[in-house]
């Protein structure tokens, strides 16, 4: 057997190196080398790899980011080009297989490659934006939550002291993961998600409620995520530029609602874009074993040879999913979830 390849691709999030981590263990306990391949796909078409074992990767798992390196290349925008030197550096460096951890662009040019290439790959699912269907929960997506709540538990003692409304902007692309568990945990007057349209009468009007509801109450939390949009309204973006996958650059929606909400309710109004900060610093504990727990299912797939296959969390167990399943929907907000969060801020 010649060695197995990990990347990662897409935007990082904590739990990388765990699952990096956990990888390695398992396949060199079962007699088979890694190759971390560098930066995303971008590392396999141009060749750059670097040897993974036990001494650069154990007591990995509390670091944020990912050692072996990240991008947002996608293949497919010069197929001619990137397939063939893809095939041939999988040759030259005597790759089997490969684990791909990535969100759905990533895992999509996996499935590609499973299919029209018949190259072996295993997925595994991670971003902080918790958009992949076929699995419960992404890792990453946990860390972003409590970094998010604690943002909003800080800000929300500034708010309370000047009496102001605070608009605090959460990413999460195209699914409102983020700002509703972040929202409700943070107990936000108002969560505002890409699933709903945006009401600007109805989000004034809730926020005067909540002031009117309790004397002592004479403040608002709002949080918004990147992707919401108004009634009739496009993405708020922050340039006109998008990635090799075509995703716009979200961002800049608390500006508008900021003005907005001042405007119209004559209330103070501030706004802080958290941003990358979701992405960056330590794993929690949860995001952690969920890596390593990935990462060893992975491995255990690639030693019995089932290829094709995407790692997924369904209730307490770690299970192995077609890889087409993961990327076929976009998973949003359950709105069972969202009439929860409702409860403590719809009047
Ligand atoms: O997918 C993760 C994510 O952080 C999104 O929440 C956000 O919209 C996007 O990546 C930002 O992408 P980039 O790192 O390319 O700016």
């Amino acid at each position: 057997m010649g060695c197995v390849g990990i990347l990662t691709g897409g935007g990082d999030c904590p739990g990388l190196n765990a699952v990096i981590g956990a990888v390695v263990r398992k396949l060199n306990k079962g007699g088979v080398s890694v190759l971390g391949i560098l930066d995303g796909w971008k590392g396999l078409i141009d060749g750059s790899v670097q040897e993974l074992c036990l001494a650069n990767t154990s007591e990995i798992s509390p670091l944020g980011g990912t050692i072996i390196g990240t991008s947002r290349t996608n293949p497919y925008k010069n197929p001619e080009q990137s397939i063939p030197q893809i095939k041939q550096n999988l040759r030259k460096y005597c790759m089997d297989s490969i684990i791909v951890v990535g969100g759905d662009d990533t895992i999509g040019v996996a499935s590609r490659l499973y299919d029209e290439e018949k190259i072996k790959v295993v997925a595994i699912p991670k971003t902080i934006d918790n958009d992949i269907s076929a699995t419960d929960f992404t890792f990453g997506f946990d860390t972003a939550v409590n970094t998010a709540m604690e943002a909003i538990d800080r800000v929300r003692t500034t708010a309370e002291s000047h009496h102001r409304v605070i608009v605090v902007e959460v990413m999460g692309r195209h699914a409102g993961w983020i700002a509703t568990y972040a929202g409700l945990a943070g107990s936000a007057d108002v969560i505002l998600v890409p699933e709903i349209e945006i009401d600007m009468d109805k989000v004034c009007e809730m926020l005067k409620q909540s002031r009117q509801r309790s004397s002592y109450h004479d403040y608002n939390m709002v949080v918004v995520s990147e992707g919401a949009v108004f009634k009739k309204g496009a993405y708020i973006t922050q340039t006109e530029k998008t990635d090799e996958f075509g995703n716009v650059m979200l961002g800049g929606i608390a500006d508008i609602l900021c003005n907005e909400i001042e405007k119209r309710t004559g209330f103070e109004t501030r706004k802080v874009v958290l941003g990358y900060l979701l992405r960056g610093g330590s794993p929690t504990a949860s995001d952690r074993v969920l890596g390593i727990r990935y990462g060893i299912k992975a491995a255990e797939l690639i030693l019995s040879e089932q290829f094709g296959k995407m790692v997924a969390l369904r209730g307490l167990d770690i299970i192995a999913v077609d890889i087409r399943e993961g990327v076929q929907v976009l998973k949003t907000v359950d709105m069972n979830l969202y009439r929860a969060a409702e409860e403590f801020f719809k009047p």
